[in-house]
């Protein structure tokens, strides 16, 4: 099977959601936590944007081993400068270099024509062949361009130095269909394109970030970005935990895989969500609370006889010890008698069937039962086990 590099951008793009703010130290920590999780490359930040930035980017390029580390850079000189200066003791730099190429962005952002773009990223990537070996070239809004005008964009960058292409869904507006098409399009037009990476970097406005990215891979991506948590600007970018088991679970149906270490995956999440204090959703895709919990009596009773009728993922899988039968007013009198097992408790059915009902009220009266209320309901009944 094919891999597909995973390039994570949590603390740039990740970073740039409203109210997050890292120190270095919390950059360097979930930068070794992503090199344990195994990506391939982490984007430390935008050097040029601040001295924090810069300083961050640099701590994370001097202790990171394995996984290439990034700098963000507009087509100016000044942005190249700072993100050399960050990235000359990486063990691996990368220059992340962009422009935008849609004709929203060149007529009221940047207020260039088309060859005004091509003449001005044809020069900035020359000027950062100087420094770099390794440039990703992003054609920011590349969803919105011209097709035709991103195959000139794509040659340029290819013919300037470019080895990686990215094709930035900047806004989260388009369809996996519509986005996979691009990549064809542009996979069929240019002339050695086989000798670059294709890059899939998604949004989330319309909820389509992870569907977009894996329609991507189908097309012959071979990187996705993407953040832990699917955290980022505005409605955040493609959550790589939930790419990496879309294509882990479906192997049937996916021609791709991922090489991270999937075992880290609930550890990234938490990590990431307690430092940037960006709340994990309970029932967020993979990383959620409630993600491998059931309540129904109907699901419990299932996943008490085999876990595959209500699991499509075993939370081992991501690092997690066990499912959860969460005792509620739905659950069934199968988990109830589980639980009290567990906990220690050997009843006999009569008692079973007596503390089941009296169960049933108070979880009418409460949302969730928790084990001290199990503990009082038996013990207030028949004292010490
Ligand atoms: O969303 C985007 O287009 C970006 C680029 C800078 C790659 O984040
Ligand atoms: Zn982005």
């Amino acid at each position: 099977m094919r891999k597909v590099d995973i390039f994570d951008t949590t603390l740039r793009d990740g970073e740039q959601s409203p109210g997050v703010n890292l120190s270095q130290e919390e950059k360097v920590e979930i930068a070794l936590q992503l090199e344990r999780l195994g990506v391939d490359v982490i984007e430390a930040g935008f050097a040029a944007a601040s001295r924090g930035d810069f300083n961050s980017v640099k701590r994370v390029a001097q202790t990171v081993k394995r996984p290439k580390v990034v700098s963000l850079s507009r087509t100016v000189k000044k942005d190249i400068d700072a993100a050399w200066e960050a990235l000359k003791d990486a063990e691996n730099p990368r220059l992340h270099i962009f422009i935008a190429t849609s004709p929203i962005h060149r007529q009221y952002k940047l207020r260039m024509s088309k060859e005004q773009v091509l003449d001005n990223a044809r020069e900035a990537l020359a000027y950062a062949k100087q420094f770099f070996s390794e440039i990703e070239f992003s054609a920011e809004d590349a969803g919105r361009t011209e097709l035709d005008f991103l195959v000139e964009v794509a040659d340029m960058a290819i013919k300037s130095g470019a080895i990686v292409l990215n094709l930035p869904d900047t806004v989260g507006y388009l369809s996996p269909e519509e986005y996979a098409h691009i990549f064809k399009y542009v996979s069929e037009k240019v002339p050695d394109i086989d000798k670059i990476t294709l890059s899939a970097h998604c949004h989330d406005d319309l909820g389509m970030a992870v569907a977009n990215s894996l329609a991507a891979i189908e097309a012959g991506v071979g990187q996705i970005e993407g953040t832990i948590n699917g955290i980022g600007e505005r409605a955040g970018n493609a959550a790589i935990e939930e790419v990496a088991l879309a294509l882990n679970t479906r192997k049937d149906y996916y021609s791709a895989m991922t090489g991270l270490n999937l075992k880290e995956i609930a550890r990234t999440s938490r990590l990431v969500s307690k430092l940037t204090g960006m709340f994990v959703p309970g029932n967020k895709a993979v990383v959620g609370a409630n993600a491998f919990a059931h309540e129904s009596g109907i699901h419990q009773d299932g996943m008490l006889k085999n876990s595959t009728t209500y699991e499509i993922m075993r939370p081992e899988t991501i690092g997690l010890s066990q499912s959860n039968l969460v005792l509620g007013k739905h659950s069934g009198r199968h988990a109830f008698r589980d639980k009290l097992r567990n906990m220690g408790y050997q009843l006999n059915d009569e008692q079973v069937n007596k503390l089941f009902e009296r169960f049933k009220d108070l979880a009418d009266r409460k949302k969730t039962i928790n084990d001290e209320d199990l503990i009082a309901l038996v013990e207030e009944r028949w004292g010490e086990p």
